[in-house]
């Protein structure tokens, strides 16, 4: 090989990855419970009393607001004889959260607050009931871009080294993603889409732009550098430019609404994707904000919850978000569509030992590394 050919395809994961439930069941302990994990928007639970439940790994987690104004987490589990506590996806409550089975009761903060004969009841060495020790199960919380992020590890890794870091390094500049004033977003319009893919699918597919020729010719046609030129594919991170004749980033190309107020003139008329792992794609564009989080439910389901977020004058003056909103919407289902072809056939013989990254695809090969080596750590 001379120095000007081109660089030779790469070995994928091979099919078993994608259809083992022992991998995926490996994926959710040392990957999904043990790193931050992008729940809900804080904004969805803007009231005390407002709860929301997230299945994060093997464990279903409880989001609500106190009276206090704090989110908090905890694991959805009575600590009674451990009755699933909330058995509605989310919901608002008064003051407290109360088992349906024996009426353990416990305040928005976690405490054990009430319970048939609580007084008279004591431990085995005779004292009365620990109202924090039989208190629900903690998780940790962080808010960022206006998102609530646990982790179900005992001893949480850096947020700003694992989450925070992945924007940057992607940006370059760690002070872009703060002009973008996410936490002060709303949200415009929402799509839950079940898709019939195993989640690592979709990371790689939000990771490379190879297809976008092939399945997107409504993004193409705004951003036309991913219709053509591996360079420009390769870097999406760098802000893929509107077309001359583009107004917006909108189904058809048409004006969409004023840029955000903080983004700088170099950002304007760019779109920017940055993946935040193990479960988040964060698109940039001049006037809105798309955040996609995965919620990975077996090895070959996992839902997406896609938010469009706009300015609130946008959302409050309840301006027409459709034509920007349809963009984005019309590409994640030729995005899952892909996906759910992929799928099926990942057990199969010819699949057995996988495929072939192109050279604009060879950065997936980072993230197939970085799978098995979190797979390998021993548990
Ligand atoms: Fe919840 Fe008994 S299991 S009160
Ligand atoms: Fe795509």
């Amino acid at each position: 090989m001379t120095t000007t050919d081109p660089p030779p395809l790469i070995p994928t994961l091979g099919g078993n990855w994608y259809v083992d439930d022992r991998v995926f069941a490996a994926e959710q302990e040392r990957i999904f419970e043990r790193m931050w994990f992008c729940a809900v928007r804080s904004g969805d639970l803007a009231d005390p009393g407002r709860f929301r439940r997230v299945r994060v790994g093997r464990e279903s987690v409880l989001i609500v607001r106190g009276r206090d104004g704090e989110l908090r987490a905890f694991l959805n589990i009575c600590r009674h004889r451990g009755a699933m506590l909330c058995t509605e996806d989310e919901g608002e409550v008064r003051r407290t959260l109360r088992c349906p089975y024996h009426a353990w009761t416990y305040g928005l903060d976690g405490k054990l607050v009430a319970a048939p004969n609580l007084g008279a009841l004591r431990t085995a060495s005779g004292e009365a009931i620990d109202r924090v020790a039989y208190g629900l199960v903690p998780v940790a919380l962080r808010e960022w871009l206006g998102y609530a992020w646990v982790c179900l590890a005992a001893e949480p890794p850096s947020f700003e080294g694992d989450v925070v870091s992945a924007v940057t390094a992607r940006l370059g500049d760690p002070t872009v993603i703060g002009t973008y004033g996410i936490e002060g977003l709303a949200v415009g319009h929402r799509v839950v889409y079940s898709v019939a893919a195993n989640w690592k699918l979709i990371v790689e597919n939000f990771m490379e732009c190879y297809h976008c020729a092939t399945i997107h010719p409504e993004l193409t046609d705004v951003l036309p550098e991913f219709a053509h030129g591996l360079a420009a594919q390769m870097f999406v991170g760098h802000g893929a430019e509107f077309g001359t004749d583009i107004a917006g980033f909108t189904i058809d190309g048409a004006a969409g609404f004023d840029p955000l107020p903080g983004i700088r003139a170099e950002q304007d008329r760019r779109y920017y994707a940055i993946t935040i792992r193990p479960q988040v794609f964060v698109n940039l564009v001049p006037d809105h904000v798309i955040i996609h989080r995965m919620y990975p439910l077996a090895v070959d389901r996992t839902v997406v919850e896609c938010d469009w977020l706009y300015t609130e004058d946008v959302v409050d003056r309840e301006q027409d978000v459709s034509r920007s909103a349809e963009l984005f919407h019309r590409v994640n289902q030729q995005d899952f569509a892909a996906c759910e072809r992929t799928q099926p056939t990942m057990s199969s013989r010819a699949y057995r030992d996988g495929g072939v990254l192109v050279p604009a695809e060879h950065h997936i090969a980072e993230f197939h590394e970085w799978v098995s080596h979190r797979l390998e750590e021993v548990g």
